[in-house]
């Protein structure tokens, strides 16, 4: 296993017009690893970057400059690729195959024998609560469970790194959570994962370290842990104890009668942190 799932060395992307004018700079000098096994998060914006980025690390995308590895290898390398899972922001599908059928197309691509593919499709099927429908045609399916089928397609090679560009976008708050139990599953299996998400939350809770981009910069990076620490304030939590009124609380700390039962930094919130940095950002450009 290498040591890094992804590597990007001075990221580059314009956009140009037909003319070949640049007209978009989406992706700017980006320098970021993803450390295998971990959960990365890939956050930003609407149009920082963040799917021009995934699109030139799976090589559909070519960069302007800089370049990007993958598993060790090229982006877009055909070896790479077999060890590989992405889940697109939207998938697009035969609108007329069933679930079952488009999961076994997939498993053909990989060059599954027959038996392997069936168990590896039905446990899918199961994983993404998707088997009692399973034989209607996508073309019926909610956006929720076309977003299933999507998390189902990009597992069926069981991949080393999977990338996710907003999993859990038009899933209900139980898709989420299986999303999210999911993404630690994977990660409990020595899978890495980088997942790109607005939902900060989710992000927060599943994500080992994380990236801020913002037009197409890098602006932040560090554990979650790092980003949410504040060193300007300390909280105290106090054991419940019955009576335990804030201005008591207060008095007493004085002369610690109190049992304390955690000193530490507080923590803000990634929402905040990301609110923080994007306004940050967006006033120096003004
Ligand atoms: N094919 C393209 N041609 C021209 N400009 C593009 C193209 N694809 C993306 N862009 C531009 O590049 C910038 C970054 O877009 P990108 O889709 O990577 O953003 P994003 O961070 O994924 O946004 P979102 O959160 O909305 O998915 C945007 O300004 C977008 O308009
Ligand atoms: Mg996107």
């Amino acid at each position: 296993m290498p040591e890094y799932a992804a590597q990007t060395f001075g990221l580059t992307k314009v956009f140009t017009d037909f003319l070949l004018r640049p007209r978009v700079v989406a992706v700017e000098d980006l320098s970021l690893q993803v450390e295998s096994g971990e959960v990365f998060g890939l956050l930003g914006p609407n149009g920082s970057g963040k799917t021009t980025t995934i699109k030139m690390l799976l090589g559909f995308l070519r960069p302007t400059r800089g370049r990007a590895e993958l598993l060790g290898r090229p982006a877009g390398d055909v070896h790479a690729r077999r060890s590989l899972g992405f889940m697109p922001e939207e998938s697009s599908f035969y609108p007329f195959l069933t679930a079952r059928e488009i999961l076994h197309f997939y498993g053909r691509l990989f060059g599954m024998p027959r038996r392997e593919r069936r168990k590896k499709v039905e446990g899918l099927l199961e994983m993404t609560g998707l088997k009692d429908a399973a034989d209607r045609r996508i073309s019926e399916y909610s956006k929720g469970m076309q977003r299933r089928v999507g998390l189902a397609q990009a597992l069926i090679n069981d991949p080393k790194f999977i990338i996710m560009d907003e999993p859990t976008s038009g899933l209900d708050p139980m898709g989420r959570v299986d999303v999210k139990n999911l993404i630690l599953d994977l990660k409990d299996r020595g899978v890495s994962v980088m997942l790109c998400s607005h939902l900060l939350g989710e992000v927060e809770s599943v994500c080992t370290r994380v990236a801020i981009l913002h037009r197409g910069r890098l602006v932040r990076e560090g554990t979650v842990r790092e980003l949410l620490e504040r060193r300007d304030m300390i909280q105290v939590l106090v054991a419940e104890s019955g009576e335990t009124d804030r201005s008591r609380i207060a008095e007493a700390l004085a002369d610690i009668p109190v049992r304390v039962a955690s000193l530490e930094f507080v923590s803000d919130s990634l929402e905040e942190v990301f609110m923080r940095i994007v306004e940050k950002e967006e006033q120096e450009e003004e």
